[in-house]
């Protein structure tokens, strides 16, 4: 019996329309494709209501002109978390579909940064990729810093404060940021590719830079910045006890670099958009295979360090001159499932979808054998009349 997949795409994010494309090619493409499988599309829209129509699965849907005010005129549907995940389209005739696995799509805010996760662990539904704390601190580069560096993996030198510290004792702050050597990279920290990033080259424009950062974000981030830049980034998938690395690869400069991203074509998006301009990346990467190798270990002990599940990106920053790597981000939805990578490391997309699917059940499997009742006679303990605050 085909089993019913809802992918779930759109959100609250900015990267809203990415994750229509990341929803559509691969994933529902390689879910057809595969045939054993009845794809449910759920759409989210920038307000936060939940869509569910067959036509959906199409991509041409999103691409036609006023497709956001047709949406608008379908019924909205809700979601049930009682004994699994069911879509009910409410109504005198509800109709109400069952969900086997959960295969999130959606990048940014409220997507990549838990919030779903942490409904559908409500649910107990088997989803697709990274758990709830895993994604929570993925989308926080200090949080995901501060996790790395615990376990000896190498980061830039970086300090933050936030908001409302800069705003107590701005002095204190900027002292703090004294030790770090420029150019400096001011940063908010939950925010994906950003115009809110500055490269600060001398001291009078870091106050500037922070109060950016601080505009888009409650906290600011400030790190050194990494001579002769090597970028790259490696896609992995993982079960609680296996990994499976893609290909180490190097971006072409158009998607990574950060005068061309920021300066030169004034705040362009790129990051998570991979598979759109995979044709320029060095796949793999051509790196001595001692650096290459290091690229996939510190890859994996990031992955493992983070808690990461299913698949994600490792994003390392290498100084050419000293070989030195440093982690500097992760992605756990990255754009297109970085398909194009596992194409050249041996997976075709359906191949992708279906190990990701396998890994989802697998999880949802060994998770019914956590216990996680534990009964006490704390009830009876408190004996009887309790009226709170008594
Ligand atoms: N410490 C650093 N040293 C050198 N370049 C950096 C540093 N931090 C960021 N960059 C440049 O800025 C780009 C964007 O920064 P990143 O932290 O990856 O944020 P985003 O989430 O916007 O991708 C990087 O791809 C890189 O080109
Ligand atoms: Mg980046």
């Amino acid at each position: 019996m085909k089993r019913t997949v809802a992918v779930i795409f759109g959100g609250r994010s900015a990267e809203h329309e990415v994750s229509i494309v990341t929803a559509h090619i691969p994933i529902m493409r390689a879910l057809a494709a595969a045939g054993d499988y009845d794809i449910v599309p759920v759409y989210i829209s920038e307000e936060g209501n939940w869509y569910s129509d067959p036509a959906f699965i199409d991509l041409s849907y999103f691409q036609k002109s006023g497709w956001r005010s047709a949406v608008k005129k379908l019924k909205k549907i809700d979601v049930s978390v009682n004994g699994g995940l069911t879509l009910v389209w409410p109504g005198l005739r509800a109709k109400r579909q069952k969900i086997d696995v959960a295969f999130p799509a959606m990048h940014g805010t409220y997507g990549e940064d838990g919030s779903l996760m942490g409904l559908l662990r409500m649910s107990g539904v088997p989803f697709v990729g990274c758990d709830m704390a895993a994604s929570a601190v993925a989308m926080d580069k200090v949080l995901t810093k501060q996790v790395t560096e615990s376990v000896g993996i190498a980061g830039v030198k970086y300090e933050w404060f936030s908001k409302a510290e800069f705003a107590a004792d701005r002095k204190g702050c900027l002292a703090k940021l004294k030790t770090l050597k420029y150019p400096l990279f001011v940063k908010p920290p939950h925010l994906g590719s950003s115009i809110a990033i500055t490269k600060v080259d001398k001291p009078k424009d870091l106050e500037n830079a922070i109060e950016v950062a601080l505009h888009y974000d409650d906290r600011c981030l400030v790190e050194e910045g990494v001579h002769n830049l090597i970028e790259v980034t490696v896609p992995i998938m993982l079960s609680d006890s296996e990994h499976w690395l893609a290909k180490v690869e190097r971006p072409n400069a158009e998607f990574f670099d950060f005068e061309t991203k920021y300066i030169g074509s004034g705040g362009k998006k790129g990051g998570k958009t991979g598979g759109v301009n995979a044709g320029y990346s060095e796949i793999p990467a051509k790196l001595d295979p001692k650096l290459y190798k290091e690229c996939e270990d510190v890859t994996v002990a990031t992955a493992r360090a983070l808690g990461l599940h299913g698949i994600s990106r490792v994003d390392l920053l290498i100084n050419g001159k000293t070989k030195k790597v440093y982690m500097n981000e992760v992605n756990t939805l990255p754009g297109s499932l970085y398909e194009h990578n596992w194409r050249v490391a041996g997976y075709s997309a359906v191949e992708l979808v279906n190990k990701l699917i396998n890994l989802a059940d697998e999880r949802a499997e060994a998770q019914k054998n956590v216990h996680i009742v534990f009964n006490s006679d704390i009830l009876k303990a408190v004996g009887s009349g309790g009226k709170s605050g008594q």
